[in-house]
C-alpha cells in the first residue's frame, strides 16, 4: 500500500481556495510536486508563484471538472507533462442549501455534478493506469454531512453520502491490490465556502489545520480521515441512534444554533 515516500506527483482538485489551496501549499512546503486544478486560472497562477520559494512545486492545470471529458483531458495533460499521478486528492466541491420549502432539482444536480460526478469521472480516468502499475492512492473529500440527513442539506448530504458509499465499495474491490482509497470527512473548516454560513459553526478549524490533518491521515492506512476528532466522533455516534431519537435531537440542536 502506498505511503508518503511514494508521492512523487500529487494531484489536488479544488486548489484555488479554501482547503485545497492550504493543502497544496503545505505539500509544496514539505517538498512534494503538486498539480493543482480548479477553474480560476489566476488563483492557480498565484499559487504556483507562491510555491517558487518552497522545497516542492505547484503546477497549475485549470479545468472545470463538471464539463464532460475535462477530468480525462486534464489528467492526461498532467501525466504527459509531469509523469504518473501517485496520489489524487479529489477535493473540488461546493454547497448550497436545498430546503424542502424551496426544493429544486437543478440545485441538487449542480451539487451532484461537482461533489459526486466530478470525482467519479476522475476515478474512472485514474484507475486503469494505477491498476496497471499496481500502485496509486485516491482520497475523496466528502463530509460529515454525508453521515446522516441534516436540515436544508438534502442535496449536499446526498452527494457526500454517495461519495462515501462509492469509496467504501471501491476500497473493498481493490482490497488485494497495491491501490489505496480513502475518504476524508471534515467537520467545519473556515474557507470561502463556510464564510457564507449565517449560523455559528461548532469546532470550526482553519484551512491550515485541516490541511495538516489531511496530510497526516493520507500517510496512514485508515480508510477514513476525519477531523476535528471530537466533533466528528459525536456526529459518528449519532449515526447509531434510532430515527425516533435522532430526528428530535437534530431539530433541537440546529434550532438552538440559529
Ligand atoms: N469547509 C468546510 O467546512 C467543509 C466541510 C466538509 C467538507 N468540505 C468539502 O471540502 C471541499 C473543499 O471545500 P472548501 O470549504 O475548501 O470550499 P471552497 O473554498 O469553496 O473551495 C472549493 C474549491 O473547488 C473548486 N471548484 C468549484 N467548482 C469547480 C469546478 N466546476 N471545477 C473545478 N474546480 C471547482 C473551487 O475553485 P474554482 O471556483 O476556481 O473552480 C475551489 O478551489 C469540498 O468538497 C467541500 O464540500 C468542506
Amino acid at each position: 500500500m502506498t505511503g508518503k515516500s511514494d508521492w512523487k506527483l500529487i494531484w489536488v482538485t479544488g486548489a484555488s481556495q479554501g482547503m485545497g489551496r492550504a493543502l497544496c501549499l503545505s505539500l509544496a512546503r514539505d517538498g512534494y510536486t503538486v498539480a493543482a486544478t480548479a477553474r480560476n486560472e489566476e488563483s492557480l497562477g498565484a499559487l504556483a508563484e507562491e510555491s517558487v520559494s518552497m522545497n516542492g512545486a505547484i503546477h497549475p492545470f485549470p479545468a472545470d471538472l463538471t464539463l464532460g471529458g475535462e477530468n480525462q483531458r486534464v489528467i492526461a495533460e498532467i501525466q504527459q507533462q509531469l509523469g504518473s499521478i501517485d496520489l489524487a486528492v479529489l477535493n473540488a466541491g461546493t454547497h448550497r442549501p436545498t430546503p424542502a420549502t424551496d426544493f429544486r432539482a437543478d440545485d441538487v444536480k449542480e451539487l451532484i455534478d461537482l461533489n459526486l460526478m466530478a470525482a467519479v469521472h476522475a476515478i474512472e480516468a485514474l484507475l486503469p493506469g494505477m491498476m496497471d502499475r499496481n500502485s496509486g492512492h485516491i482520497a475523496a473529500v466528502a463530509s460529515v454531512a454525508g453521515y446522516r440527513g441534516l436540515p436544508t442539506a438534502a442535496g449536499y448530504g446526498a452527494s457526500k453520502a454517495a461519495l462515501i458509499h462509492l469509496c467504501e465499495a471501491l476500497t473493498l474491490d481493490l482490497g488485494e491490490t497495491g491501490l489505496k482509497i480513502q475518504v476524508i470527512n471534515p467537520g467545519f473548516v473556515k474557507t470561502p465556502l463556510t464564510d457564507r454560513n449565517p449560523f455559528p459553526m461548532p469546532f470550526l478549524v482553519s484551512a491550515e489545520t485541516a490541511a495538516d490533518a489531511i496530510i497526516k491521515g493520507l500517510g496512514k492506512n485508515h480508510f477514513e480521515i476525519k477531523f476535528p476528532w471530537l466533533f466528528t466522533s459525536i456526529l459518528k455516534t449519532l449515526r447509531l441512534l434510532p430515527y425516533w431519537v435522532y430526528f428530535p435531537w437534530v431539530k433541537r440542536f440546529t434550532q438552538s444554533e440559529k
